[in-house]
């Protein structure tokens, strides 16, 4: 099987996203409304298309579990809030979005004076320069979140500073994931995390097997693309250093999405709504 776009395992995830983006935006009554992602699959299909990798061909021929692109609409349209509400309160802030992918949250939440940075590795970041243009607000760093060389791009912005990374952090080792929430804290007092984790269950025998049947045979994602690391609750990264301090905490089923349908009923049960879930935190 051949891969159309030459991208590894992981950044192959950042084309999930995207066409979730695209299918929930053509919808009726979509949850999150993305047009620049309806172009850029438009463009990739005649691309993908000539493509036999099952990835690639579930992706053209829009096969996508249905309940997949509700969730990661939920989740962009959530996330998309996080950004808005930190430019009320700071019009001037600095957004950066780690491990970006395709997505393109700039548009839908640019108040005309954010200075907003998109992460992500190299290999996503040339796909990415094909459809966007960088302009002197909107800038696409090409770096793995774990080379601390792109902090100094960034600090060269006095801030305030809000560090986001959604369907990012689970693909890390967990001590790349703690080291690099301990050097923000560090580099850059008062700024705001929002992060999506997984709970540490998931990446243990044996529920890690349960994930890793999704990830292979219902996304084709190849082997590379695993769950790596996760937290226990909400308060965990408090307990790596007393300068982080949880300020609220989000999950899929909060949004009272009619979408959801009966997936409804599992959010009071802690296992189901701590399975997948957002912190945010205050990094003094
Ligand atoms: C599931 S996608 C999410 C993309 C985007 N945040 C969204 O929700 O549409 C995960 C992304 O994390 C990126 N990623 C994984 N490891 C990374 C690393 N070490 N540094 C930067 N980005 C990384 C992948 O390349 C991919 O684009």
């Amino acid at each position: 099987m051949v891969r159309e776009i030459a991208i590894g395992d992981v950044a192959a995830t950042s084309l999930v996203t995207l066409y979730c983006h695209a299918i929930e935006t053509q919808s009726a009554d979509p949850i999150l409304y993305d047009p620049k992602s309806v172009e850029v699959t438009a463009r990739l299909n005649s691309i993908l298309s000539h493509s036999d990798d099952p990835l690639e061909r579930m992706l053209v021929e829009s096969t996508l579990d249905p309940m997949l692109v509700v969730h990661i609409a939920i989740r962009a349209k959530k996330y998309d809030q996080y950004v808005l509400e930190f430019l009320a309160q700071s019009p001037h802030g600095v957004v950066v979005n780690i491990g970006c992918g395709l997505d393109s949250r700039f548009l839908r939440t640019d108040n005309g004076t954010v200075h907003f940075y998109d992460l992500d590795l190299p290999e996503v970041i040339d796909i990415k320069k094909q459809f966007f243009a960088e302009t002197d607000r909107y800038h696409l760093i090409a770096s793995s979140v774990l080379d601390e060389g792109w902090m100094s791009v960034v600090s060269s912005h006095t801030g305030p500073f809000l560090f986001m990374a959604e369907g990012v952090f689970m693909y890390l080792e967990a001590e790349a994931v703690k080291s690099l929430v301990l050097t923000l804290q560090k580099r850059f007092p008062g700024s705001e995390l929002v992060c999506e984790m997984v709970n540490s269950i998931w990446v243990r025998k044996p529920l890690k097997t349960i994930v890793e049947h999704k990830m292979r045979r219902r996304l084709h994602l190849g082997k590379d693309a695993a769950f790596r690391s996760g937290i226990r609750h909400s308060r965990e990264m408090e307990e790596w250093h007393q300068g982080i301090q949880l300020l609220d905490d989000w999950s899929y089923f909060d949004s009272g999405e009619k979408k959801l349908g009966w997936l409804k009923i599992f959010s009071r049960i802690g296992l189901f709504r701590y399975s997948q879930w957002t912190v945010h935190y205050l990094l003094r």
